[in-house]
């Protein structure tokens, strides 16, 4: 796509449905002309190149806490938006530091390790209802369910709520996307929120007198040098898990399947040889990637990609983009499952890099692992239609209908 000079640079393009369909060609108009983008429009910084998306991820002059105090809001409200300022997401250190490190005492890798089995059961449970019925919505019938069916046998949900959390979870999942919400979701997602916290306030007291083997257990029970996690804070982190950790890996499993159906040969290359499954749900996850943007706010002079940043101003840094950057990745808009030496940002960097990085990319590697195994004659529906979500933050689908032969 070719963007006219004098149009000025501005990521409102990104909202023209043809960009929204496919944004990496504009993504590449804006690393060639303007990396470092002042977008007039918007009054914010772009960045789109690897280097510079790296730089701003590691920079402490670039604060996380963004959140409105929600003051300006009904009441009730503010509420709720206090419970966002306690989550890891959207703290800097040292608070960032002291949370992330209690919260990771429970969230560790053999607890991802010992979900394994779980996972691989309820991936077989789902597929084995789509081969009765011969045919499939991969987001529908897998994408949507898996995720939150693993965060509730994570946290310890009881089988029978698992139906309201996946209701409660799509309701507020985008509550995490400033684009993608009109004020009437935006009020039904935080009433939602509201039965959600004290739902799990609930069973929060139920498994500090009893606990069991399941990460709320531990996260009540965590603690080091004498210092625990407030009743708040946890709630808070646990409506995070949840927030975080559904949509994005519903589009690591819609986008993934598009991307291999569309290029039959690394579809094959995945079923013929197994061990390509990890760096495969690495490359994935490059492709095109669930999670396209997030942003931080200047508390200090910042000097990047040779612009300076001013205290006060607001960072776009474009995930998505910095994962087809070609200085990082040679021919990067090749899918490739056997890319093996890249950085991919699809899980963030510094700090805040994804604490579900390990969970996620396990779920990816057996959603991909048992379809080529069991369905490796997986096509495009010639009769359905794929249809895509429409938020700027997320990348990924609401409809993928899939056959077999
Ligand atoms: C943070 C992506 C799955 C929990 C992040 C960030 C990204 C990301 C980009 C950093 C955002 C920033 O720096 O502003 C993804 C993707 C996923 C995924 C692409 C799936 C493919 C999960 C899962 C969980 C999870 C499964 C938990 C069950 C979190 C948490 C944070 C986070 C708690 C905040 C970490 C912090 O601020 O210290 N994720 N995520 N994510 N993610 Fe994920």
């Amino acid at each position: 796509m070719t963007v006219p000079d004098a149009s000025p640079l501005t990521i409102e393009t990104l909202r023209e449905p043809v960009v929204r369909h496919d944004p990496y060609p504009f993504y590449r108009t804006l690393r060639e002309r303007a990396p470092v983008l002042w977008d007039s429009v918007r009054w914010q910084w772009v960045l789109t190149r690897h280097q510079d998306v790296m730089t701003a991820l590691r920079s402490p002059a670039l604060s996380a806490a963004r959140m409105s105090s929600g003051d300006e809001l009904p009441p009730g409200v503010p509420t709720a938006m206090a419970l966002f300022a306690r989550q890891l997401l959207f703290l800097d250190p040292p608070d960032h530091t002291r949370l992330r490190r209690l919260i990771s005492k429970a969230f560790t890798p053999r607890m991802v390790e010992g979900l394994r089995p779980a996972i691989t059961s309820l991936v077989d449970d789902l597929l084995d209802r789509a081969l009765e019925r011969g045919r499939m919505d991969v987001v529908d019938d897998l994408a949507l369910t898996l995720p939150v069916d693993v965060i509730a046998e994570m946290l310890g949900v009881p089988r029978q709520d698992r139906g309201q959390l996946r209701a409660w979870s799509g309701s507020f999942g985008r509550l995490l996307d400033d684009e993608g919400m009109d004020e009437a979701a935006f009020f039904g997602a935080m009433t939602d929120l509201g039965e959600f916290v004290e739902y799990l306030s609930d069973l929060v007291e139920i498994r500090r007198r009893a606990p069991r083997e399941d990460l709320i257990s531990q996260l009540a029970t965590v603690e080091e040098h004498g210092d625990q996690l407030s009743r708040e804070e946890l709630l808070a982190n646990l409506v995070l898990v949840l927030a975080a950790g559904h949509l994005t890996t519903t589009h690591l499993l819609g986008n993934g399947v598009l991307a291999l159906l569309r290029h039959p040969e690394q579809w094959r290359l995945l079923c013929g040889d197994p061990s390509v499954v990890p760096s495969a749900v690495q490359e994935l996850l490059r492709y095109d990637s669930p999670v396209q943007r997030t942003d931080r706010l200047a508390v200090a002079d910042v000097e990047i990609g040779g612009r300076q940043i001013r205290a006060g101003q607001s960072v776009v840094v474009m995930l998505g983009a910095a994962n087809r950057d070609p200085e990082a990745f040679p021919d990067p808009d090749r899918l490739d499952l056997r890319r093996d030496d890249s950085h991919p940002l699809a899980f963030g960097h510094g700090i805040h890099t994804c604490l579900g990085m390990a969970l996620a990319r396990a779920e990816g590697e057996i959603a991909f692992g048992r379809l080529a195994a069991r369905l490796p004659g997986l096509r495009l529906d010639e009769d359905g239609i794929v249809e895509r979500d429409q938020s700027l933050v997320f990348r990924g689908l609401r409809h993928l209908p899939v056959r077999w032969d």
